[in-house]
């Protein structure tokens, strides 16, 4: 079953610290938003790849998808303020309704093709699909240098993207977003908000998001892993 994909890039990396958008630091020589463009260009049920994108990089942008050669158009679109904008700006280029719509993070290099198909088949079968997998460390909530409680960590899973949705739906989840003030993390709490269920799929620890400085050492040691 084919699909679209956002993969938001709008950001500013402010966490990573490299005074530039963290998606153009490179790994292994190889900037990091080529890897996660790789996996869509080579995917078969990938039709469109749109790109939500500072417009003062667009230049940036565009060098490096001449440079590393796709074999999909790749659309650079306008990102926003927020996450949440860049991928509302994202579907207003989509005018299909009952297609699947992914949205996956432009800083998670290593999604695994497996994993696309198996949301794609949740999102056609149940309107949604997003990748999660359990909690490794003891989580607490703290305020003010003090734990406030322990939170049950059996219950407890670190959600990732990609995200796959029926169009309508997520378009519809990010219109009632926008008139209530709601911005959320992620596209499935827009939609957990409407009061309906979202299908998890347990994915894997290498689905890392880069995020902070040492982040870069990990995802080159996921690399040569995987090698
Ligand atoms: N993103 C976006 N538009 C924004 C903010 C973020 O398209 N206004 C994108 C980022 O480019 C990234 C993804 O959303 O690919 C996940 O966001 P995050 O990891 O938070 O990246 P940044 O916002 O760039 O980093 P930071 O929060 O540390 O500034
Ligand atoms: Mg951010």
């Amino acid at each position: 079953m084919f699909y679209e994909v956002i993969i938001p890039a709008a950001g500013r990396g402010t966490r990573m610290k490299a005074g530039k958008n963290k998606l153009f630091l490179t790994l292994f020589d190889i900037p990091l938003i080529v890897y996660t463009l790789r996996v869509f260009d080579g995917d078969p049920a990938c039709r469109r790849i749109i790109l939500p994108i500072n417009i003062n990089e667009k230049a940036e942008f565009e060098r490096l998808i001449e440079e590393y050669s796709f074999q999909k158009p790749i659309e650079l679109i306008s990102g926003g303020a927020e996450r949440q904008d860049s991928v509302y700006n994202g579907l207003q280029a989509i005018e299909k309704q009952e297609a699947i719509v992914l949205v996956h993070d432009g800083a998670r290099p290593f999604i695994q093709r497996n994993l696309i198909a198996e949301l794609v088949k949740a999102a056609a079968e149940r309107g949604s699909g997003i990748l999660a997998v359990p909690v490794k460390d003891t989580i607490k909530k703290v305020k003010d240098n003090s734990v406030l409680e322990t939170v049950e960590r059996s219950s407890l899973w670190a959600v990732q993207t990609p995200q796959a949705f029926r169009i309508s739906l997520l378009k519809e989840a990010h219109r009632k977003a926008r008139e209530s003030g709601l911005l959320g993390t992620d596209e499935a709490s827009l939609i957990e908000n409407m009061g309906l269920e979202v299908s998890v799929i347990e994915g894997n620890y290498d689905n890392i998001k880069i995020t902070t400085p040492e982040d870069i050492f990990f995802a080159e040691a996921i690399i040569r892993k995987n090698k």
